[in-house]
């Protein structure tokens, strides 16, 4: 699949297709044009209460594609030896999350959903959901 080094510089915002329209746009994400990994699941966050804190966790092989379908949040991404804070808050533009990197998504906008694109079905065994693992996982 793909090869990229877990550091938090291989996580790019990327800017989607828009078809402009005054009664409303269009934004399009096709396999294999917009995005480095097939799509095999999308999930969204929704009716997220105010000061929630959801991440929290990170995936040993699931490339992410995050996207503030509406409102706007912040995603930290962390390699384990750098952070950065990215805000999301237009719906043509997405983070990408690649494997190895530990993620917080914090300050939900009233009615924000968060839209996530992913390259594998849901895997428990894919998570690593202690901070403490997460480093020693990226010391091996
Ligand atoms: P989790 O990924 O930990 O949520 P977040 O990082 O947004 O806080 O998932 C929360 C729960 O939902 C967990 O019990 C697993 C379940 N879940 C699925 O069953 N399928 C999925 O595709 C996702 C994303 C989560």
């Amino acid at each position: 699949m793909l090869s990229y080094v877990s550091d938090i510089h291989n996580c790019n915002v990327v800017e989607l297709p828009k078809i402009h329209n005054p009664a409303g746009n269009i934004t399009i994400v096709q396999n294999g044009a917009d995005l480095p990994f097939d799509v095999k699941r999308i999930y969204y966050l929704y009716d997220v209460p105010g000061g929630s804190e959801r991440g929290g966790h990170a995936h040993k092989n699931l490339y992410q594609l995050i996207v503030a379908a509406s409102g706007s949040f912040d995603v930290i991404i962390d390699d384990g030896q750098q952070k950065k804070i990215i805000q999301l808050n237009r719906p043509n533009f997405g983070l990408m999350v690649i494997p190895g990197i530990w993620r917080e998504i914090v300050n939900f906008s009233s009615g924000a959903i968060c839209f996530v694109l992913a390259s594998q079905k849901y895997s428990e065994e894919d998570y690593i959901r202690g901070y403490e693992d997460f480093l020693a996982y990226k010391m091996q």
